[in-house]
């Protein structure tokens, strides 16, 4: 028999958990959506009644919150009780790259996904439908399988009421910035497992605001395998085209009309084909490094090293482009102030994790120049962890180091050269005139988005640097 949902529980408050829950508590009115974390402050954030300083920003997440929290989307850090009482369990934690032990720096740690699994064993009751959500190595189903099953044997030899369970791999394809678009209107649904009426309570769900048409069944380990693998296609199309943008700035071709006249054959399509400071965020570098010890351990061992070049010329990009803003400012920026735009590692998101920023800034500290960053999401507190480095307190010291500036003015006052890194709105039309009587001379503009209109500012004497772009001076 299908089983109606009327209670869902989500493992992890974060990116993904809370536009996803979000969202489904909106279209699913009927339906009982607890979010639960074992971080307290992200959990008091989210319950922060006037919705301020939510622990995430997302356009149109906000509006989405007024409608739904505590009507039937609730965030708590009851996880027992949460657990306890849902028909369907999803898991929606942190699955980052291992940091130290066998495979440190590229396999993925599954400990939050293993403990999330104990949690369930331990607290869930009845028939649970676990759903993961996070993303994660190609057989982490299994692992979660045998957990589940050995908590039912206990509970089988202890006389304790039997629980069951079946597992579905449900990943989530959302892009940061856009999440609320991208869970409202999905390119497709993937659910992977063997459990059909599980798979349709799952797909009932969805089928509120989804067309069926777009609802695609796999088998568990294909759907592991199928999200690895968009986001490594994803992530290969940046590195293939910036490394053709490094070609347009030598020989003189232009990296826009590049991506255009490639884009419009349709066999390759137009989307991510825009050049930029090399990709970041939490996903594309960890899934990659995954997919890559993955194919290491099944011996594929030149797959492997294919996967690795995407990476590599990732970290070479933002090296390059370090290495041009030094070059052009004459070889040296000891002492020299910069105006650093952009800290988020993409437009309309506070997330900073892998963001090229980062290296790009540290970078030109070590050189010895005095960064003033301004991002309109990304607090300082952020900034600090992040460069790893404390802000300089004496605005007007010699010494090298970062200082948050709280607006575009601001980080350009007296400073050598801009720096756009984030393709924010607000940087697409700056003001020239103001800037150019602020800022020293001769004063540099580097583009590393390609986004700003700079018609005015070379009527105005700035030089200018833009990616992919046979540089204009
Ligand atoms: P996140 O770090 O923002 O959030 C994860 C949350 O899970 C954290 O708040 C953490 O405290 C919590 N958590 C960890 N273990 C827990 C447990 N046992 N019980 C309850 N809470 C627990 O991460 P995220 O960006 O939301 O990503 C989550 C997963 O989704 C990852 O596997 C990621 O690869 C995948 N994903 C992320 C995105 C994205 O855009 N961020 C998109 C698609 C998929
Ligand atoms: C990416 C995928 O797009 C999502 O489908 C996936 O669900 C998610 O990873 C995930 O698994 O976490 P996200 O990282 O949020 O989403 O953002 P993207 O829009 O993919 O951008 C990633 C990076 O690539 C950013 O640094 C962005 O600036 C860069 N990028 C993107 C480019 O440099 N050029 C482009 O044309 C597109």
């Amino acid at each position: 028999m299908i089983k109606e949902i009327k209670n869902i529980c989500c493992l992890g408050a974060g990116y993904v958990g809370g536009p996803t829950m979000s969202v489904i508590a909106d279209k699913c009115p009927a339906i009982d959506v607890n979010v639960v974390d074992i971080n307290p402050n992200r959990i008091e954030k989210w319950n922060n009644p006037n919705l301020s300083d939510l622990p995430i920003f997302e356009p149109g997440l906000y509006e989405i919150l007024k409608k739904c929290l505590n009507r039937n989307l609730f965030f708590s850090s009851d996880i027992k009780e949460k657990i306890a009482n849902a028909d369907m369990v999803f898991i929606s934690v942190n699955s980052p790259t291992k940091l130290k032990g066998i495979g440190a720096g590229m396999a993925c740690d599954i400990k939050w996904i293993e403990l999330s699994a104990r949690q369930i064993a331990k607290y869930s009751r009845g028939n649970t439908i676990v759903v993961e959500k996070s993303t994660v190595p190609v057989g982490t189903a299994e692992i979660i399988k045998k957990i589940l099953k050995e908590s039912q044997e206990e509970d089988y030899k202890n006389n304790i009421d039997q629980k069951t369970f079946s597992i579905l791999s449900n990943p989530e394809f959302l892009s940061e910035g856009s999440a609320i678009n991208d869970l409202c209107n999905p390119d497709r649904i993937l659910i992977g497992g063997d459990n059909e009426e599980s798979i349709k309570a799952l797909e009932n769900i969805y089928l509120n605001w989804i067309e069926e048409k777009k609802i695609l069944r796999t088998n568990l380990w294909s759907s592991e395998l199928s999200k690895l693998t968009a986001n490594a296609f994803l992530a290969q199309r940046i590195s293939s085209i910036n490394s053709i943008g490094a070609i347009c700035e030598l020989s003189g071709a232009n990296i826009n009309e590049v991506s255009k006249a490639i884009g419009m054959d349709s066999r390759l399509g137009s989307k991510f084909l825009q050049s930029g400071p090399g990709f970041g965020g939490s996903c594309f570098p960890k899934d990659i490094l995954n997919l890559i010890y993955i194919a290491k351990f099944y011996g594929l061992n030149e797959v492997a090293s294919y996967w690795s070049t995407v990476i590599e010329l990732n970290n070479w990009h933002k090296k390059r482009i370090s290495q041009i803003i030094i070059q052009k400012l004459f070889g040296t920026i000891s002492g020299k102030k910069i105006a650093i735009l952009g800290f988020a590692f993409k437009a309309n998101t506070n997330d900073t994790r892998e963001s090229p920023a980062i290296n790009i800034c540290k970078d030109l500290i070590e050189e010895g120049s005095k960064l003033f960053i301004y991002d309109p999401q990304v607090s300082a507190l952020q900034i600090e962890k992040d460069l790893d480095f404390k802000q300089i307190k004496n605005k007007s010291s010699e010494q090298s180091g970062w200082i948050f500036a709280n607006s575009i003015e601001e980080a350009s006052t007296n400073s050598d050269a801009i720096v756009v890194l984030t393709e924010w709105e607000e940087f697409k039309n700056l003001n020239w005139e103001n800037l150019f009587k602020i800022m020293r001379k001769p004063s540099w503009i580097f583009d590393t988005r390609n986004i700003s209109n700079t018609t005015r500012a070379k009527e105005l004497g700035f030089n200018i640097w833009k990616v992919g772009n046979n540089n204009i001076i």
